[in-house]
């Protein structure tokens, strides 16, 4: 059976996707529910995710620091980052756990560094590199379209 689509979050589709071309990324047998892949057409990695609401295709950067998510791990809409802690939510595009080095919240709301428990807490020095994590906003995701035609997964990139 095809997987679903989920719907794109609400104002989150990625600039110009709407007018793009659909191009077949995989097979829908090789995303079976609850895994994710990065595929890359041109310069642009792809993360595609089933998730229970549906496949979903963002770009496999981190909206923190653009490290491959698909490095990280997943557990049902929650995306895990490989790198800072940070945790998202594909189903809605919202952050569900600051990233440890702390900063700005999509909304601008700043947040303290943290450490994950039982671990040392981090001596943050001031000078340039605090003050660029401080300043370092992460942004909800960018949805492109997707859609199932003869068991491939399609996306709307835009060119
Ligand atoms: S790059 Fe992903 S949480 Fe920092």
């Amino acid at each position: 059976m095809n997987p679903r689509v989920a719907p794109v979050p609400e104002g989150l589709s990625a600039p110009g996707a709407s007018d793009a071309a659909f191009a077949a990324m995989l097979a829908t047998e090789e995303l079976p529910a609850g895994t994710m892949r990065r595929v890359t057409r041109g310069d642009v990695d792809v993360l595609l995710v089933n998730t229970p609401d549906g496949v979903v295709a963002v770009d496999d950067r981190c909206p923190h620091m653009s490290a491959p998510l698909s490095l990280g791990t997943l557990d049902g809409c929650i995306v895990a980052c490989p790198l800072h802690e940070g945790r998202f939510d594909l189903c809605s595009g919202f952050p569900v756990q600051m990233p440890t080095t702390g900063g700005l919240d999509p909304d601008g709301v700043y947040h303290p560094t943290w450490s994950p428990a039982g671990r040392e807490g981090k001596v943050d020095p001031p000078g340039l590199k605090a003050e660029a994590r401080r300043l370092t906003r992460f942004r909800r995701f960018r949805y492109y379209p997707v859609r199932i035609v003869d068991g491939q997964i399609e996306v709307a990139l835009p060119v």
